[in-house]
């Protein structure tokens, strides 16, 4: 809905060139917009951004959204969310909030994400409860903080959540600039699958744990967005219409824009959503692979950071000619692993300042 968002997180998912795209859509302009997805036969509205609430129309257009029958959910950083907002919201029909946090500590949270908003989390969490919302968090992993993930669990059981999704770093956007910064080893990365494991064997349904593995670290691409233009669309704030959302990298790829052109056209007819659809556009070894339809290729944004090419197959498959490209990513990381890095996680390890996103 905006890029604009009051926190600077070091792996924020805005793009990284995002203040060329200031012009914001209009209330009357999302509306139609989500009449027309609605006609589509959208059925899930994920409002994100940036900071959806720096929206003061969010109410309405959540609204909106409700009456035309969509299952709405709010990603927020909890900035802005004051229990007379949250009324406002429950009262339009918002049917779900997921809110964000950076580690379980004070001190890393507000490194991250370079704002003091710990304390703020913890109190917009238990309105959130207070307004009868079921508890849905979101922490996104890296070697910064993959060695607390039992006490971010902790934290979050603390919190009475109900469900938590621990999204390990994907590298796009501002993360992909900070990937030497971020990018834990592998051992991180299985110690802490361990620790989630014997916590969803100790916890039961009380929390549902997700945890998601960057796939860097796997032989196989994930079916990224479950295939390009397959099931999602997404509208950035200024209305270009994308089929993933790290699309607006990509060069050569002209994104229809919702002002212009209906989101029938763009879904159906456009040569961006039609680009990367089904298995017609793969090169080797994709093309004869009896797995093609399993990962479609997979991710369309990794194949181009890693290769300089979009059109190739996704790197992280072992079959890849440019598989190496992943390692090299990879083996950057480790070198960079300073002994004393996951005793000291606020200082970045001195080959990888991170950089934070700035509104320049
Ligand atoms: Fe763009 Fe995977 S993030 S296709």
């Amino acid at each position: 809905m905006t890029y604009r968002c009051p926190l600077h997180c070091a792996f924020c998912s805005n793009p990284v060139d995002y203040m060329r795209h200031r012009q914001e859509l209009d209330s009357a302009q999302w509306r139609q917009v989500l009449s027309q997805a609605r006609a589509l036969g959208a059925a899930q509205l994920g409002l994100s951004g940036g900071e959806p609430l720096l929206r003061d129309d969010l109410e309405d257009l959540v609204g909106h959204a409700r009456q035309l029958g969509f299952y709405t959910n709010l990603i927020t950083s909890g900035v802005g969310l004051t229990d007379a907002r949250l009324g406002a919201l429950r009262a339009a029909g918002l049917d779900h909030i997921q809110l964000s946090f950076q580690d379980s500590t004070r001190e890393l949270n507000d490194f991250l994400s370079s704002t003091r908003t710990f304390d703020l989390k913890q109190r917009v969490a238990r309105l959130i409860k207070a307004h009868g919302y079921p508890m849905v968090l979101n922490c996104v992993l890296h070697r910064h903080n993959l060695a607390h993930v039992g006490a971010i669990i902790e934290m979050a059981l603390q919190m009475g959540a109900e469900y938590l999704e621990l999204a390990n770093t994907q590298y796009y956007g501002w993360a992909w600039e900070n990937r030497l910064g971020l990018m834990p080893t592998e051992e991180q990365l299985r110690t802490a699958e361990a620790v989630v494991a014997t916590y969803r064997a100790r916890i039961g349904k009380r929390c549902r744990i997700l945890y998601v593995v960057p796939d860097y670290f796997e032989k196989r691409p994930k079916k990224c967005m479950n295939g390009w233009g397959s099931v999602f669309l997404g509208v950035a704030p200024d209305g270009a219409a994308l089929p993933c959302h790290a699309a607006r990298m990509l060069p050569g790829l002209t994104l229809p824009n919702v002002r212009t052109q209906s989101l029938h056209d763009i879904w159906y007819h456009s040569e961006a959503f039609q680009r990367f659809r089904g298995t017609a556009w793969m090169p080797e070894p994709c093309r004869s692979c009896d797995e093609k339809e399993r990962d479609l290729g997979g991710c369309r944004c990794q194949a181009w950071l890693l290769t300089g090419d979009a059109g190739r197959t996704d790197p992280v498959c072992d079959k890849s000619p440019d598989h190496a490209s992943v390692h090299a990513v990879v083996m950057h990381g480790r070198l960079a692993d300073h002994p004393l890095a996951p005793h000291r996680p606020l200082a970045p390890v001195p080959e990888a300042p991170l950089v934070f996103r700035t509104d320049a």
